[in-house]
């Protein structure tokens, strides 16, 4: 499995934020936005990732995370040149995903908790697997609906009238239809090729596997100023309470075995001296123990 990280759009919802600094490079609490799907990717065990970036943009990107060899993985970059959607992202990284599956996931889309997102990584065998999550404003994110048996039945993006309270988070697992799905597109009346729109083709074909996410299970996005500050608020919350790190790339690449502990070392000698380095040491410690 391949992974893309979506990264770019106009951040004009956080407006002026967004004016020289990229939504996706804003902090959240203690860390980068993009470091928390990032993080969801590697510790799924993806290691192939290429990240999609405005022309603008995409230099910081590369300054933050390279080539990603320090993590183990992989990352290329591509260029998303006017934001004309989020399926674009198959035609813009067709190469990159080849014959093989695929997991998008939007880089400002924060999961927390449980193992569904690496369990669906691992047992994902073909067509498409989304995710659905109960949430109190629908209306603003391609909402599913279920029919008596529990069978995902529509797809609909940003409905005026939503028929579910099942919001449909941005992650997303396609298999190599997609690309081809994507090139049959046609943009929305907003001038976008919808990702809701490739969606509901594996659900016309009868290949789309929609899994709720249970209770308990955090998802949050951090497109406008209350969300990214109640993103940094739940980060702050959970850290200081049981004294771990959430998206953290140097930890999940040492806990799935993408580098080795010595590895892992070397690269702190390089970091400042601070918190967060201060964490790593601790995990360190605990894999030489
Ligand atoms: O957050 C989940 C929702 O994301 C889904 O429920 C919706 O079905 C989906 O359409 C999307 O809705 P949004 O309106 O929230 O998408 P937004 O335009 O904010 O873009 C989401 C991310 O994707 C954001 O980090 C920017 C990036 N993006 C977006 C577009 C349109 C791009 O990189 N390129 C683009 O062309």
């Amino acid at each position: 499995m391949k992974g893309i990280l979506m990264a770019g759009g106009a951040g004009s919802r956080l407006y002026p934020l967004t004016q020289v600094v990229s939504k996706q490079l804003q902090p959240v609490y203690d860390k980068p936005m993009i470091y928390y799907p990032l993080t969801v990717l590697m510790a799924g065990g993806i290691r192939e990732i290429c990240l999609i970036a405005t022309p603008e943009d995409l230099p910081r990107f590369r300054q933050l995370l390279g080539d990603g060899h320090q993590w183990g993985i992989q990352i290329v970059y591509r260029v998303q040149s006017q934001p004309e959607g989020i399926a674009q992202a198959f035609l813009i990284a067709a190469d990159f995903i080849g014959e093989g599956p695929v997991t998008l996931i939007l880089g400002d889309n924060l999961f927390f908790g449980g193992d569904a997102l690496p369990r669906a990584f691992a047992s994902f065998s073909g067509g498409a697997s989304i995710f659905a999550y109960h949430v109190t404003n629908p209306e603003c994110y391609g909402v599913v609906e279920f029919d008596s048996e529990g069978r995902a039945c529509s797809l609909e993006e940003k409905p005026a009238q939503p028929r579910s309270h099942f919001a449909v988070p941005g992650v997303y697992l396609y298999d190599h239809q997609v690309v081809s799905i994507a090139r049959d597109l046609t943009p929305s009346p907003r001038g976008e090729l919808e990702i809701t729109d490739v969606n509901r083709e594996y659900l016309r074909r009868g290949q789309l596997h929609v899994t709720r996410l249970s209770r308990g299970f955090a998802w949050l996005d951090a497109g406008t100023s209350t969300s990214l500050y109640d993103a940094a608020a739940y980060v702050q919350t959970i850290e200081k309470r049981q004294g771990i790190k959430l998206g953290c790339p140097e930890e999940a690449a040492l806990r799935r075995g993408f580098v080795s502990v010595e590895l892992l070392d070397q690269w702190l000698a390089s970091m400042p001296i601070c918190e967060y380095r201060d964490y790593l040491q601790g995990i360190s410690h605990e894999y030489r123990r």
